[in-house]
């Protein structure tokens, strides 16, 4: 039985045309799912209707039996569904404690609060030595681990992550990606956009592949990594001899 079941939704911006455009997906708990697709296709716009931050035009998101459409993001973070936004959102002049510390604004008790933070300096040790600092003093990398941080703070659930390898070096993006697995393996259930998409792929056990606002092609990620279609539609390989064109 799927933790979250996205059925048909339609999804836009104010008076706008259709972003998302039926697209129904099911997400198993503790499996990781990669989304690729072309830019503009809706990936970012799919983790806003999830995190109650766009509310579908038409259609259905219910996590756990519970509908999430008519949601406010703090209601769907409630239930353990974080979102790590591409830009982060943390706040640049609080400290990056702060930061973490604010990221457990819905939990009341304040030793839970403690031992959490305690866990992500020991997932995070870069944090803990860069407790005291300023948040929009840290490096895009360490800023992307107080972001991926922060949202543990909850204790989520299910945790979308919107491509938080953006602009990193590649041994940066290496890191992150170990986070990543680490996650995965405390049983989180995890997806992530990637534009990075054999990495992430390779990370994922379930890859979906999303193209003007539905899901064109899903399944297991070795067999998205092996299409040829796909490959070369997709992921910019020549289908052929799997080099990169
Ligand atoms: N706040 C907004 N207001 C109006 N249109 C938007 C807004 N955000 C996104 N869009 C439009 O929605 C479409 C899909 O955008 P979205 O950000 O979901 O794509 P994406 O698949 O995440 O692309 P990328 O790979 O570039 O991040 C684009 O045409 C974009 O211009
Ligand atoms: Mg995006």
């Amino acid at each position: 039985m799927p933790i979250l079941e996205i059925t048909d939704v339609s999804a836009g911006y104010g008076s706008g045309p259709d972003i998302l455009r039926g697209l129904s997906l099911e997400v198993e708990e503790a499996k990781s799912y990669c989304i690729i697709g072309p830019n503009g296709a809706g990936k970012s716009t799919l983790f806003k209707v999830i995190a109650g931050l766009l509310h579908p035009r038409t259609g259905n998101v219910v996590f756990r039996g519970e509908s999430l459409a008519r949601r406010r993001p703090d209601q769907v973070l409630a239930t353990g569904v974080c979102f790590v936004p591409q830009d982060q959102a943390l706040f640049p002049e609080m400290s990056v404690r702060e930061n973490l510390i604010m990221g457990a604004y819905l939990v009341k008790d304040r030793s839970l609060v403690k031992e959490r933070l305690a866990r992500v300096y020991e997932m995070f040790p870069i944090l803990s030595e860069r407790a005291g600092q300023d948040a929009g003093k840290l490096s895009g990398g360490q800023q992307q681990m107080l972001a991926m941080g922060r949202a543990l703070m909850i204790d989520p659930i299910l945790l979308m992550l919107d491509e938080p390898t953006l602009g990193l070096a590649p041994q940066i993006a290496q890191q992150i990606f170990s986070q990543v697995e680490q996650l995965k393996s405390m049983g989180l259930t995890v997806v992530i956009i990637e534009q990075n998409a054999q990495r992430g792929l390779e990370l994922a056990d379930w890859g979906v592949v999303l193209d003007l606002g539905i899901v064109r092609f899903e399944g297991p990620s070795e067999g998205i990594l092996e299409d040829p279609r796909i490959r070369e539609l997709y992921l910019g390989k020549a289908a052929s001899t799997g080099e990169t064109r």
